[in-house]
């Protein structure tokens, strides 16, 4: 036999010459909930190892993570129902926790990198995306206050906005906004091909999210179509998005894939909540090797950047190493 692959299997060393991926600090996005209060840090059921922390805890929760090398965070307001209402006008308003949260975080961490959530659910007593009216969501309409919100996020600071919502136009309308206002250097990471799965139940558990009425399929993407996702990608890319996003990541490999060989953008994957809890309660021992292989295969089938929350617990897993 002249050819014989297991050569360059044959010792550790041998095989780390041969690796073809790598998953580093500088890759990873740990998403953090954030509630109002003091002194909170309570974890999530359906989200084992993550919590909800007031902005005072959460100081020291990014400390922590800075310290291990984590670099970039994404958060996600926890909002009290009274806050709600029919139009989301507390994602903008003076007094709204996660702007302060942003605020405060900048002030402590200017080194660090903070992403935002854009989009009514958390906020909006309908648990949508978008503005409902008859059951319908409304989607020209919706932009304008997603774009308020994004500009409320700019003016606290954020460094990257992260429009979650799925609406058409969304990126060129918060792109000029934010622009107008003289905030040219403030990047947005395009949830772009974002579809209607079953695997953010975890989430919405968190945040008390979950569409009130209906679901979210006219507007999110079928996960049965991969070509959708593409066109997705090159609006985005034209209407001045920085970062293209897939969400979820592992049953999506092949849409990171395409999008990859399609731009020249970072791709950005959600390891999504459903997908961690998945993988959390199928291992009793061999987690962190569960965890670093579905990292490698993520950033195989082509992303640059994961989104995972499992985050810390493999920056503490690669110091141990
Ligand atoms: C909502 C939003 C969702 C997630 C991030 N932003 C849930 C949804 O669309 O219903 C899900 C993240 C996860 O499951 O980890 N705009």
């Amino acid at each position: 036999m002249r050819q014989r692959p297991r050569r360059n299997r044959k010792s550790p060393f041998v095989r780390a010459l041969v690796r073809e991926t790598s998953v580093g600090l500088n890759d990873l996005v740990y998403p953090l909930f954030i509630c109002e209060g003091k002194d909170i840090k309570q974890e999530i059921g359906a989200l084992k190892e993550n919590y909800r922390f007031s902005i005072d805890r959460a100081l020291e929760e990014i400390q922590s993570c800075l310290a291990l090398g984590l670099k970039a965070f994404i958060l996600f307001p926890v909002v009290d129902h009274k806050h709600k209402d029919k139009t989301g006008t507390y994602s903008y308003s003076e007094d709204c926790f996660y702007l302060k949260a942003i605020q405060r975080f900048k002030a402590k961490f200017p080194q660090a990198v903070f992403i935002s959530d854009v989009a009514l659910d958390p906020y909006s007593v309908d648990g949508h995306d978008g503005l409902v009216e008859k059951g319908e969501i409304l989607n020209d309409e919706s932009l304008e206050v997603l774009a308020k919100m994004a500009l409320a996020q700019a003016r606290a600071g954020i460094d990257v906005i992260g429009p979650s919502d799925m609406m058409d136009g969304r990126v060129g309308y918060i792109r000029e906004a934010l622009d107008a206002q003289g905030f040219t250097q403030v990047s947005i990471m395009s949830y772009t091909a974002k579809y209607a799965s079953v695997f953010y139940g975890p989430f919405r558990d968190a945040l008390d999210s979950a569409p009130k009425a209906g679901d979210k399929k006219t507007y999110q993407m079928d996960p049965t179509n991969a070509l959708e996702a593409l066109r997705e990608a090159e609006l985005d890319q034209s209407e001045g998005a920085d970062f293209l996003m897939v969400k979820p990541a592992l049953h999506y490999l092949d849409v990171i894939a395409k999008l990859k060989t399609a731009s020249h953008l970072p791709i950005v994957a959600y390891h999504v909540s459903g997908e961690y809890a998945m993988l959390y309660n199928a291992f009793s021992e061999d987690l962190d090797s569960g965890i670093d292989e579905t990292l490698h295969c993520i950033k195989r089938a082509g992303a640059d950047l994961v989104i995972t929350y499992f985050a810390k617990r493999y920056a503490k897993y690669l110091k141990s190493l």
